[in-house]
């Protein structure tokens, strides 16, 4: 199917919103985030991407610049495993990538998919779960990568 990968603008906040709450793991809590910090993440701090299919957003990712943490990527549950988590993370990651971040990190709950997700994508797990939440780190820098 049809689909277009591209950089999220504030307009984009209902799409991004209505992902953000259809997903069934990582699910957040009510009210703790708010349209101005979202607009601050893809226009200040970060950048945001969104997938677009038959016309609606089903897919957005949010990295931030200042401190290399994957903010959020998310992926309709009808949309999940056709690819666009995969091509949001490499778009993002070569944004990050580019702008000499040394070291990149997030955190997701311990029984999700996206543990499996993060892990094919060579992400290391470190430490124990706090919170019930892993802490996944990748090292950008070039030599670290060529160990
Ligand atoms: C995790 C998530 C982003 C993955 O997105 P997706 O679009 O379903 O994944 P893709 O189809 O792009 O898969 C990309 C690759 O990861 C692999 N993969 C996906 N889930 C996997 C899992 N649980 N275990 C192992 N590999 C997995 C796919 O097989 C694919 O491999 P390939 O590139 O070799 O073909 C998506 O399922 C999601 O939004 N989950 C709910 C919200 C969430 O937990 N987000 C993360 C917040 S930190």
């Amino acid at each position: 199917m049809a689909f277009t990968l591209r950089q999220a603008i504030r307009t984009d906040l209902p799409g991004i919103w209505s992902v953000r709450y259809a997903v069934t793991e990582n699910t957040p809590t009510p009210g703790r985030i708010s349209d101005e910090e979202v607009i601050e993440a893809i226009e200040q701090t970060g950048r945001g991407w969104v997938v677009e299919q038959q016309g609606g957003i089903v897919a957005f990712a949010i990295g931030n610049v200042q401190t290399g943490n994957i903010w959020a990527l998310f992926v309709h549950p009808n949309a999940q495993g056709l690819g666009h988590g995969g091509r949001l993370h490499d778009e993002m990651l070569a944004w990050l990538r580019s702008v000499k971040l040394p070291l990149l990190w997030l955190t997701t709950g311990v029984t999700t998919r996206a543990c499996g997700f993060y892990e094919r994508k060579g992400w290391r797990k470190v430490g124990e779960p706090e919170g019930g939440e892993f802490r996944y780190e990748m090292n950008l820098e070039p030599e670290a990568a060529e160990r």
